[in-house]
């Protein structure tokens, strides 16, 4: 009988160094580092303080993640890295570290797109993923509800996209603007928890009849948010930041369940799994609960601490990958930042 891989995931797209070793479906243990908190002053990521940071991270982070698991480097059986999107300053800096490590170990390395790891982090909670699912993919890049089959052997196929802001990245702009740093997520969330959600109605873009029903806009609730704090501030009153936060916070979730729970509905799919950054997002989660219990839609969500950015999803693709018989990668592999999702492995280059 055949060994069971043991794959240790890479992840550096953005300001998270992470790694997670992963074993037939199951997470053995797992490092992170955040440099979040030295990009709080400039409201976003500066690719170049991330990057500095992964460099400084991974040998640490890697130590962390082998200790975790109970593991020796000489054990693990295959590596895998996010090599696209992402920041290409950060990205390089694992895809380094991976090669480094598959090319010391003699192993094999699989380059993996970010997003599917957002998708296979929930195969780490909730076993494999059902045969054909709707899934929305809710980060700080993108937003996008996808009709998946078998995520490693399919072609994925997007439904819809955001067509301007992602989600995360509105619910970061409107932090921002309301002096709440970064990241947005986490602080417009615990904001809204003092709020109304129905002192102020943002717009619900792309909801209209007629409008794509899988397609997303967000510039213009960010853009609603900002007219609304002008014009407070210009008649001198205090700025209601926990209404703002808590109306915001309604009317993104109202426009990711309405399409989402639609997408299982027009496509008569029972499982809708939502993942990525914003789908820690609490509100989110209990709206979409309530939908679903409603609908008989299954709803199938990581753990809080598996939506956010780890090395753990990136093992995870990696272990179907190779269970899957796919072939490896290689060390030529380059980094591709602007990768779009249409597999989980990302093709290597000519
Ligand atoms: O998936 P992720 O960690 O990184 C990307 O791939 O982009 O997502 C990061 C995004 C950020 O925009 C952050 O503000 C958002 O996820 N986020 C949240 C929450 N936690 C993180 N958004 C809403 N509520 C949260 N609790
Ligand atoms: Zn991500």
């Amino acid at each position: 009988m055949a060994l069971s891989p043991v794959v240790l995931g890479v992840e550096s797209s953005c300001d998270e160094t992470g790694f997670g070793i992963v074993s037939e479906g199951k997470l053995l243990g797992q490092g992170l580092a955040s440099s979040a908190s030295k990009h709080a002053e400039f409201g976003g990521v500066v690719p170049e303080i991330a990057a500095r940071a992964h460099l400084d991270a991974v040998v640490p982070t890697l130590q962390i993640a082998l200790q975790d698991a109970g593991v020796e480097p000489k054990d693990i059986t295959h590596v895998a890295a996010t090599s696209g999107p992402g920041l290409a300053t950060a990205v390089h800096v694992g895809l380094a570290a991976a090669k480094s490590i598959a090319w010391a170990l003699d192993v094999p390395l699989y380059g993996v797109h970010h997003l599917a790891g957002h998708a296979a982090a929930d195969t780490l909670e909730h076993g494999p993923l059902p045969e054909h699912s709707i899934i929305l993919i809710v980060s700080g890049g993108h937003t996008s509800i996808l009709e998946v089959r078998d995520l490693v052997r399919d072609p994925i196929v997007h439904l819809g996209d955001t067509l301007d802001d992602a989600a995360g990245e509105a619910f970061d702009k409107v932090s921002r603007l309301l002096g709440l740093g970064y990241p947005g997520g986490p602080a417009i969330s615990k904001a809204a928890l003092e709020g109304d959600r129905e002192a102020f109605r943002f717009p619900r873009a792309m909801l209209r009849a007629g409008d794509h029903p899988y397609t997303f806009s967000f510039s213009g609730v960010k853009t609603a948010v900002a007219r609304t704090v002008e014009q407070i501030e210009r008649t001198g009153a205090a700025v209601p930041v926990a209404d703002i936060a808590a109306s915001f916070e309604e009317a993104v979730v109202d426009v990711l369940v309405t399409k989402a729970v639609k997408a299982c509905q027009e496509k008569k799919l029972s499982t809708l799994v939502m993942v990525g950054g914003v789908a820690a997002n609490r509100h989110l989660r209990k709206k979409a609960q309530e939908q679903c219990d409603k609908l008989g839609i299954e709803l199938r969500v990581p753990p809080p601490s598996l939506c956010t950015d780890n090395g753990a999803m990136i093992a995870a693709v990696g272990d179907l990958l190779v269970r899957s018989g796919a072939e490896p990668s290689g060390l030529g592999i380059a980094a591709d930042p602007s990768a779009v999702l249409h597999g989980a492995q990302l093709p290597v280059p000519a």
